[in-house]
């Protein structure tokens, strides 16, 4: 009997050079035993099998079977090395078509704990929920999550896509992983004490999962289904469920006989598709021809033009009023604090800006000079106007399919002038050409409510408003 200790039982590196080294010594997988950590006596100093041995050419086995074994390998079942040992014993000894045959036991033992891994990441992309810690130098967002295979690395990349520019740490009892912005890190595992468990985003949470909630389509089993009861008590909406379960027959009652809503008025886009000659190419052509603007004078004082940026195929875009003093420095929309809302705000609501395409009515910066401070000045009508042909362009090349303005002028310029966005905010408008559009308030008035308590009932509002946005993202 050979005993194999292996260092890291999820590693295919690992596993793969033992099983090469256990092949080349004709070690029959019933002689096999496989343990995991280093177990004293058990793992001499130079137990790397491959450390001291030439390389064995043990013939190839198909890529198929190596992407089954890595997945295979993140399961918790201690069997899963021997398993594979076996397929790969009899692969190498007369099987060697032996993944194609369904009904085999090892090979169904591998496809359902591989179904098992694969479906546990997908709970953990779906029930991550981050609660923001504030320091000094920022927000961070940190959550705590149970999975029940070795998934962490794996899922990692997800969510650096979706949440490239927050700094999180998601924290499981194996394992945690930490995200600055720019590296990825991986650390010791937690308990679920480290992680906070309430705070402001939790409220905003609940009210929007209270509020998305439909009482007409519950379906018990298939909630359980889709989110195992096993995650309710990581999940801060979870509390919600009982009460909404409880009172959703009565709020459907209720539903029917409310009387029916008239269908919303349709309001003609003015939006003029292409109202004069506009340049002609792509987004990133665009982008450079609007770095020599000069149709109005903003572009003199400005450092540069700002241009939209993000997928030339977005499927939403993102409509704001005019740089700030920190979009003018950098060249990039929604950078400076208004920006910063907006990324927590799209966060909250589960949308990664990197899949929309964000831009702004006028793209240059106006600003009155005060001492060594540039203060903000609103572009007057005749320098929107001039900023409007980059923005029927920018809409033209991206198509998308829905458009979201942030405030008043953002509105305008999509809606026409008598637009009221106390009346009207938050409602789909169809436009003329089927894209489908509404308007919502601006970060930076958020930003200027001075009481807390409705600064935070009206951000609660804003990631509603955002939150329409997900039914057009996929
Ligand atoms: N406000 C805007 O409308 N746009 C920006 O890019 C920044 C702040």
């Amino acid at each position: 009997m050979r005993v194999v200790v292996l260092h890291d039982g999820n590693d295919l590196a690992e596993w793969r050079t033992h099983a090469r080294a256990l092949l080349a010594d004709g070690l029959l997988p019933s002689d096999v035993q496989w343990q995991v950590g280093e177990i004293a006596g058990l793992l001499p100093a130079d137990a790397s099998p491959a450390d001291d041995k030439p390389a064995v050419k043990t013939g190839t086995v198909p890529r198929e079977f190596l992407s089954l074994a890595d997945t295979v390998l993140a399961h918790a079942d201690a069997r899963r090395h021997a398993v594979l040992y076996r397929l790969l014993w009899r692969m190498t000894h007369g099987e060697r078509h032996v993944l194609g045959i369904a009904s085999d036991d090892d090979v169904a033992w591998c496809e359902q704990a591989a179904k098992a891994v694969r479906r546990d990441m997908h709970k953990m992309k779906a029930f991550v929920r981050f609660r923001e810690v504030k320091q000094l130098e920022g927000s961070v967002f940190i959550a705590w999550f149970e999975p029940s295979h070795a998934i962490l690395s794996r899922v990692a990349p997800f969510f650096v896509r979706r949440f490239a520019g927050m700094h999180w740490s998601i924290l499981t009892p194996a394992r945690s992983v930490h995200w600055d912005g720019q590296t990825l890190t991986f650390g010791a595992g937690a308990q679920k004490g480290d992680a906070p468990n309430e705070d402001a985003l939790e409220a905003l949470w609940l009210t929007y999962f209270a509020n998305v909630f439909n009482p007409a389509r519950l379906k018990v089993q298939a909630m359980k289904n889709e989110m195992p009861v096993r995650y309710w008590k990581n999940l801060p909406e979870a509390v919600l469920i009982p009460g909404l379960i409880r009172d959703a027959t009565a709020r459907m009652d209720a539903m029917v006989q409310s009387a029916p809503t008239t269908p919303k008025k349709h309001i003609p886009a003015p939006v003029e598709r292409i109202a004069m000659s506009l340049p002609d190419g792509s987004i990133d052509a665009l982008r450079r021809q609007a770095q020599q603007c000069r149709a109005c004078p903003l572009w003199e004082p400005a450092t540069q033009t700002v241009f939209g940026e993000g997928r030339d195929d977005a499927r939403v875009m993102v409509i704001g009023e005019q740089p700030g003093d920190q979009e003018d420095l950098a060249g990039r929309p929604f950078v400076g604090p208004a920006g910063q809302l907006f990324d927590r705000a799209l966060a909250q609501a589960g949308i990664a800006r990197d899949a929309l395409y964000i831009t702004n009515t006028v793209k240059h910066f106006k600003f009155e000079p005060r001492g060594k401070r540039r203060l903000h000045a609103r572009a007057n009508a005749q320098e929107q106007a001039a900023c409007r042909p980059w923005l029927l362009a920018e809409i033209e090349r991206v198509a998308p399919k829905a458009i979201v303005c942030l405030g008043a002028m953002a509105a305008q310029a999509i809606f026409g002038r008598s637009f009221r966005l106390l009346e009207q905010r938050g409602q789909w408008i169809d436009l003329d050409d089927g894209t489908r559009a509404f308007a919502t308030v601006h970060p930076s008035y958020l930003l200027r409510l001075p009481d807390e308590r409705a600064r935070h009932e009206a951000t609660a509002h804003f990631v509603r408003d955002l939150s329409m946005l997900c039914e057009v993202m996929t």
